[in-house]
């Protein structure tokens, strides 16, 4: 069974390039700004690259700009815009507000968590779905809701989750 919960990794060679772009933008953006006032930019740039903030371009960030990784690390885990970890293509959003609880909301989770073999928080192997919580999304008389991206389903109930997730797959295999 493919049930694996870590987020997908960078194929090698995508790390790689992309490690050599970051250098390249220091090495330009550096000498016009000290070190401390680079970093918020650099650290932008990263997530540009890759979606996320990788260890081994806060390694190059700490060494290129004489930052200590601690603080690189301090920084990318206080910022919302910064992630440690790659982002799903679609990210679904389970209310659990008030409303969309006592409407059915703990089920609409349980299902997709079956339907997707992730647990809350994690990503599916394939880096198409990732699955988290919100707190009302301030459509409470349409309850229960589900947001994907900017997508939103309301009244849903589990039995439409397949046929959810298989419209997106779709999409994704017509990209393709
Ligand atoms: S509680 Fe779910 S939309 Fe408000």
């Amino acid at each position: 069974m493919n049930t694996c919960t870590c987020a997908p990794e960078l194929k090698e060679k995508e790390k790689q390039d992309g490690l050599k772009e970051l250098k390249e933008f220091i090495k330009d953006y550096k000498p016009l700004h000290d070190n401390q006032g680079a970093l918020m930019t650099v650290l932008h740039k990263v997530q540009e690259i890759f979606g996320y903030i990788p260890r081994e371009a806060m390694d190059v960030v700490s060494e290129k700009l004489s930052v200590p990784t601690a603080h690189i690390y301090g920084m990318a885990t206080f910022y919302n815009f910064f992630s440690l970890k790659p982002k799903a293509k679609y990210q679904i959003y389970v209310c659990k507000g008030t409303a969309c609880y006592v409407a059915g909301g703990s089920r609409l989770l349980e299902r997709m968590q079956e339907e997707l073999k992730i647990k809350l928080g994690d990503v599916t192997p394939d880096g198409l779905f990732g699955l988290s919580i919100t707190r009302c999304l301030g459509c409470c008389g349409l309850s229960p809701v589900v947001q994907i991206n900017e997508e939103v389903f309301v009244r849903l109930v589990p039995e439409k989750i397949p046929g959810i997730l298989e419209k997106f797959r779709k999409q994704e295999k017509k990209v393709k």
